[in-house]
């Protein structure tokens, strides 16, 4: 972060005091460390003691650890939650110079997760947008004290021409149906309840005015994620009547069509235009971000060359397309440093011949194919 001396107000200028970024650092990575429970405590049986456990081995903070032991049904959902997060973001990323590899280092991430950076926010929304889907699938199967199916919605359904695309053919029954609201719909917000209060962490007492701030941009991109899945709700409906002919229909708000991947897409979107923010006294976040914006406070490097400092593992040797001009395509993904082309040879079983009745013979061809990878 830059001062400006003009301007500099005396808060500001503890931001040119490294090694207070590095006490943040430290303390930044603490309320994503749970998506270590992925790849730690799949298929648990979670009672009060693994709450305890898990939180003296540092994988919950105080609060969380406090929200497990209060209700440990909700704890496999969250853990598989955490796998959604590490696979989702890998897949969003995948052909991208930053591929989201890291984050199967949980709990012991590395700058590009610790830093403030805008693949940080987007790992944080995204992990409160699966902690919101897989609670809510949680709530309608049941297994879950704390809520179950939504209330239906008090007003009206809403008129044929308000129905999504994806319900188009619903709304040209719609003239000669009736509608009631009725099925299951998903709770969302009582999910979003749990996972608010789960990932609402507390910022560490003595942190000071950035470690606030930091705190508060976290949990702006935390309840990004959450509406994100909150605006995924569709109208799902259901036919009944004679024979089909959906003289009635029952619908509610549903999640069913959507899934961990969608809200990873509107994610994508809001991480390609992201916000940088700067510290301000007080700690908090000024006014004019919109709830669904990313924030971020450090610029990310370019993730070319490996720079272990800033969490950058770099491109080389990795696969690209020769023929795309986008982020997967050897001229971006490779820096200009270009790319080495490597044929590989392929046999396959091929011009398969039925003989007499019974057997088939087949040749077998070679086949090849080149791939590419970053110098
Ligand atoms: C989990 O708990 C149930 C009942 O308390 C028990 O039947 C089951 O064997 C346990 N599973 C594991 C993997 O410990
Ligand atoms: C993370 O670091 C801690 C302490 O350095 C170590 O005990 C633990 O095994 C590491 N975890 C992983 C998954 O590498
Ligand atoms: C992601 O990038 C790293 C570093 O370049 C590479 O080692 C890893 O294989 C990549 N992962 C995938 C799935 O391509
Ligand atoms: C490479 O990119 C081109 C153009 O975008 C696309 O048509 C092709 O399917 C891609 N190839 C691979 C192997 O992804």
């Amino acid at each position: 972060m830059r001062c400006d001396f003009k301007r500099c107000r005396p808060l500001e200028q503890f931001c040119t005091l490294s090694f207070i970024l590095v006490i943040l650092f430290v303390q930044n990575g603490r309320c994503i460390k749970w998506l270590a429970l992925g790849h730690t405590s799949d298929g648990w049986n979670w009672s009060r003691e693994s709450c305890t456990g898990v939180r003296s081995s540092g994988l919950l903070e105080r609060k969380q650890a406090r929200v497990c032991r209060a209700a440990p049904d909700v704890m496999p959902s969250l853990v598989e939650a955490a796998k959604d997060t590490s696979t989702v973001c890998q897949q969003t990323f995948r052909y991208r110079r930053w591929n989201c590899s890291s984050i199967q280092l949980a709990p012991n991430y590395t700058q590009d997760l610790l830093g403030g950076t805008r693949e940080q926010a987007f790992v944080y929304a995204m992990s409160a947008a699966a902690a919101v889907w897989r609670l809510a699938r949680g709530c309608a199967l049941g297994s879950l004290a704390a809520c179950s199916c939504a209330t239906p919605p008090r007003r009206e359904p809403p008129s044929p021409s308000a129905l999504t695309s994806s319900s188009i053919a619903l709304g040209a029954l719609a003239s000669r149906s009736s509608f009631k609201w009725g099925g299951c719909g998903d709770d969302v917000k009582s999910a979003s309840r749990i996972a608010k209060r789960f990932l609402q962490a507390s910022s560490l007492p003595g942190s000071g005015t950035l470690g606030k701030f930091m705190h508060a941009v976290n949990m702006h991109n935390n309840r990004a994620g959450r509406r994100a899945v909150e605006q995924s709700l569709t109208l799902e409906c259901k036919c009944h009547g004679v024979s089909g002919s959906c003289s009635v229909r029952t619908c509610w708000r549903g999640l069913s069509s959507s899934g961990p991947v969608v809200a990873g897409k509107r994610l994508l979107q809001r991480y390609a235009t992201a916000a940088e923010v700067r510290a301000r006294p007080g700690g908090r976040l000024p006014p004019l971000y919109h709830h669904d914006n990313l924030l971020y406070t450090t610029k990310s490097p370019d993730y070319c060359l490996p720079d272990k400092k800033r969490g950058s593992l770099g491109t080389v040797g990795r696969q690209c397309n020769a023929s795309s001009s986008g982020y997967e395509g050897c001229e971006y993904l490779c820096c200009g440093r270009g790319h080495i082309t490597k044929t590989k040879e392929i046999l396959e079983r091929c011009q398969c011949k039925w003989y007499n009745c019974c057997y088939v013979k087949c040749k077998t061809c070679r086949k090849f194919t080149n791939t590419h990878e970053c110098n």
